[in-house]
């Protein structure tokens, strides 16, 4: 089943790029920091390698990533490499979400960060990288299913879409920083702005004007919502209206009320779930009662490379885990295109490609 999800096209609308790192790579920019004297690498090593970690952990591992990769051409190699490891698996529009980030010591303004992300999309060459939002006007259409397979013979097409982070770490002023250089990158295919960060930091209110301001100017948002008990907080979220929320943990009765009436999707990020432990085991995780309802879901990451994963990995472990059949998961699969923030133009073009998908899937 695993062979079979990994062949299947799919649709990412939850990944981080730093939390997406290959362990080779991070292991490898550690060791070069070592041999400068940065870092002490055999102290730094025993992290990576740890596979359990609680959320807790999960954040110090993050602020050791940063301090790794937070240099321009660390970046564009991660991004490149990140959005080849997808397109392997079939990934065929990815939503890679980043929080620009400054880094006074190599120069790094948020907007030199996001342009090494730019440059690593253009580094890609093993695959055709479609990032650049093109007005529905001038689309091509030229896709490159045209001919019947979806992958395969000629080279493979991956839609990369970008979000960007705000941290809940930040203040009102640099999560306006952040929305207006979404604003400025639209050409470059940012579609959108997604809230994350440490669940335990930061306030709803000190994001809010950034968040509304990035919605009055059309851009689309995602918020990581319910990661930690906090009711009042994921009350705000959802009368918010984003376009998506993350996870939904820590969700309680009214709020399913709310989530459901309202039909928000929700990214779901089961091995990540289940790491941090946010829910004890799969058996009781929401997904159930969400694919039940035919509530919109989509399987997610998260952080491949924090919680050694795949998205084929995640479809497998849904068809395992609720009894899902090969005909249940690709059309879950497909259900994604919905709930994509790229504009009309790329939703038809990935609807044409599952339809030639489906006839050559064994199901
Ligand atoms: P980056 O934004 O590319 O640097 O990706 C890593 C960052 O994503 C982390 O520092 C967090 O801010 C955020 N992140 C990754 N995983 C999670 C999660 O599970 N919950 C909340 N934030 C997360
Ligand atoms: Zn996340």
């Amino acid at each position: 089943m695993e062979e079979w999800c990994k062949t299947i096209p799919k649709i990412e609308l939850h990944a981080h790029l730093n939390g997406s790192i290959r362990d080779s790579t991070l292991l490898e920019l550690a060791r070069g920091l070592g041999e400068k004297g940065t870092i002490v690498f055999s102290d730094v090593e025993k992290v990576i390698l740890k596979n359990d970690r609680s959320l807790v952990e999960v954040f110090k591992l993050f602020d050791l990533i940063h301090l790794i990769t937070t240099d321009h051409e660390s970046v564009s190699r991660i991004t490149k490499e990140v959005v080849e490891d997808f397109a392997a698996e079939n990934v065929v529009y990815l939503e890679l979400r980043t929080t620009p980030k400054r880094n006074d010591s190599k120069a790094m303004s948020k907007e030199s960060y996001m342009q090494a992300v730019v440059e690593g999309l253009r580094a890609v060459n093993n695959v055709d990288v479609d990032f650049a939002c093109k007005l529905d006007a001038e689309a091509t259409g030229n896709s490159h299913y045209d001919n019947g397979r979806y992958s395969g013979a000629e080279r493979k097409k991956i839609y990369v879409r970008l979000l960007l982070s705000i941290d809940r770490r930040e203040s009102t002023e640099a999560a306006m920083e952040t929305v207006k250089l979404a604003l400025q990158m639209k050409h470059l295919g940012v579609v959108g702005i997604d809230l994350s960060g440490n669940p335990v930091i930061g306030e709803w209110k000190t994001f809010l004007p950034a968040l509304k301001f990035a919605k009055e100017q059309g851009l689309s948002i995602t918020l990581h919502s319910g990661e930690v008990p906090n009711a009042e907080e994921v009350h705000a979220m959802l009368d918010f209206l984003p376009g998506r929320i993350g996870h939904a943990c820590y969700f309680e009765e009214d709020h399913w009320r709310k989530l459901k009436s309202s039909k928000i999707p929700v990214e779901i990020c089961l091995t990540s779930n289940i790491r941090t432990e946010t829910i004890p085991s799969l058996d009781v995780h929401h997904f159930a009662d969400l694919y039940s309802s035919e509530h919109p879901i989509t399987l997610c990451t998260d952080d491949t490379g924090v919680f050694s994963t795949s998205l084929s990995h995640e479809y497998n472990l849904a068809a395992s885990a609720f009894g899902l059949a090969k005909k249940e998961m690709y059309r879950l699969a497909r259900n994604a295109v919905n709930f994509i923030f790229a504009g009309s133009q790329v939703k038809e073009e990935l609807e044409e490609m599952f339809a030639l998908a489906s006839k050559e899937l064994e199901m």
